[in-house]
């Protein structure tokens, strides 16, 4: 089964499982947000259902992006008049988006559900504005980690709806051009983290090389 597929089926209940135990990790992200102005451009990548639409500070342009029109439909209803996020069907591993365009993005539950968690962060690099910043709230294995029991369930699970094998220590290793700002383990185990990058600013890279 594709992911758009699954996604598709489960659009109608996924609010109900998924709302109110990631409420607060998507707060903890957005209010790291530095000072939201009408002049940013911030991407919610696999913006899903929209639940970060509402949390959202009101000022910046935003821009969702996600693979399944039944999760798109949900998020088109969470916008208002006040807070308008432009919303696109397409696939994070193939952003449909100028090189250094976006402020910030937010990768928000999507780069450990993707197929190809590498292809998705060196995208959400690319459209990244040099010293813009990326927030991701999502699940990882430390470098390491036996954790049998994720990386069993993995093989059926990452069909239908995530992966549960990420490392993400694994994924940054091959992104260079991203400083690690910030990592914050968002539950008694640690599974759940918010990471907070920068890309490397052009001055400091013109430095580097
Ligand atoms: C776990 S949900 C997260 C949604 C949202 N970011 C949130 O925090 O609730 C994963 C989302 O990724 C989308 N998705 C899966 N593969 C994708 C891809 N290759 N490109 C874009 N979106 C994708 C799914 O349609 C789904 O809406």
């Amino acid at each position: 089964m594709s992911l758009r597929t699954s996604y598709t089926l489960l659009a109608p209940v996924y609010d109900a499982i998924v709302s109110s135990a990631t409420r607060p990790f998507r707060r903890i992200s957005l209010a790291a947000l530095e000072s939201p102005t009408a002049s940013q451009q911030i991407l919610l990548a696999g913006i899903g259902s929209g639940l970060d639409i509402p949390e959202l500070p009101i000022g910046p342009c935003y821009v969702g992006i996600d693979l399944t029109p039944a999760m798109l439909w949900r998020a088109q209803r969470r916008n208002t008049q006040l807070n308008q996020t432009l919303l696109h069907c397409g696939d994070v591993h193939q952003l449909p988006y100028a090189d250094n365009s976006f402020d910030t993005v937010l990768m928000h539950l999507i780069l450990a559900v993707v197929p190809d968690s590498h292809a998705a962060l060196r995208e959400a690099v690319r459209v990244l504005k040099p010293g813009g910043h990326l927030h991701i709230v999502d699940k990882f294995l430390r470098p390491g980690e036996r954790a049998w029991g994720r990386r069993l369930v993995n093989h059926v699970l990452r069909h239908i709806a995530t992966r549960t094998d990420v490392v993400f220590e694994d994924l940054h290793a091959r992104q260079p051009q991203l400083q690690l700002l910030h990592d914050q383990p968002l539950d008694p185990t640690g599974w759940f983290r918010f990471i907070r990058l920068q890309k490397i600013p052009l001055s400091e890279e013109k430095r580097a090389s």
